[in-house]
């Protein structure tokens, strides 16, 4: 007998990445240091060179649990939180509620502070009404095509505020796998002037960014596969083969220090 699963079409790669976060959703809060970091500094990097409007919505692509949401929403400000995953999406509400809750804040008063959320894929996104900035951490190197995703959102809003992982990220993991004759499994991530080229050709006011090498310690091969693993963020790229790894479990028996290179960006055009 063949089960529903057998005969089940295969998942398109965009369905596969909304399930695999949506999966880990629960637990993604207390595993995601690095988004953790990044939101933080995304954060901190638009204040110091823009402001979030005060009038007119602005919208997140790809919320997650609400890292970002949480240091960027104020109270009145309409904000729509957005994320291709219905389980991170329903993660960030409930979070966020419950923050507002322990500020003594009823859920009515909390509804009517001009939070939103959607399931959306914001590599296809198309607004209606310009929003008036488009925020994004960590999130647009999922999309099949990352800069012109990317083009595509900024060309929408005065204000794209977004951090990307790039290409030359965990070399030390990377190297491993090259010295084998192989390449990992990690998604193959923007190239920084492939998207800041692409970026310039809108033409903007301004287009300021900022590139952070990022070295976070683990204690061993398996502790850095899991840091992808227990957040979600583990699903291959397009057309990786599973092979024993043991070589690079040896490799890193004593710990890896695996570098991420973040790329930090503001956009800010005008909207005909
Ligand atoms: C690494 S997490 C980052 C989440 C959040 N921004 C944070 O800082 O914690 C990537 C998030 O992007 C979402 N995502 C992946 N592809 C997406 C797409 N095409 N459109 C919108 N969200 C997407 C995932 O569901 C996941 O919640």
């Amino acid at each position: 007998m063949t089960s529903a699963e057998d005969t089940a079409a295969p998942l398109s790669r965009t369905q596969a990445v909304a399930q695999n976060f949506g999966r880990r959703a629960r637990d993604y809060t207390r595993h995601a240091h690095l988004q953790q970091h990044t939101a933080q500094t995304l954060a901190t990097f638009l204040r110091e060179h823009a402001e979030l409007p005060d009038k007119g919505q602005v919208v997140e692509i790809g919320c997650g649990t609400g890292l970002l949401t949480e240091l960027l929403h104020t109270p009145g400000q309409p904000y729509l939180a957005t994320d291709l995953s219905p389980e991170m999406l329903e993660q960030c509400r409930s979070r966020l509620l419950s923050q507002a809750a322990g500020l003594g804040l009823s859920p009515d008063m909390w509804e009517s502070q001009g939070l939103s959320f959607a399931v959306l894929d914001g590599q296809s996104a198309t607004f209606a009404v310009p929003p008036a900035a488009i925020v994004s951490n960590l999130t647009c190197q999922w999309f099949a095509d990352p800069v012109t995703g990317l083009v595509r959102l900024a060309r929408q809003t005065p204000l794209l505020a977004f951090s990307v992982p790039l290409q030359g990220s965990f070399p030390e993991w990377e190297a491993a796998f090259a010295d084998l004759g192989r390449t990992s499994g990690l998604l193959p991530l923007p190239h920084e002037q492939a998207i800041l080229a692409a970026l310039d050709g809108l033409a903007p006011q301004r287009l300021t960014h900022r590139i952070e090498e990022r070295p976070q310690h683990f204690p061993s091969a398996t502790a850095f596969a899991d840091s992808f693993r227990l957040i979600g963020a583990d699903q291959p790229r397009a057309g990786y083969a599973p092979a024993p790894i043991r070589p690079v479990l040896r490799r890193f028996a004593n710990g890896l220090d695996a570098t991420a290179r973040i790329l930090y960006c503001l956009v800010m055009r005008e909207i005909p």
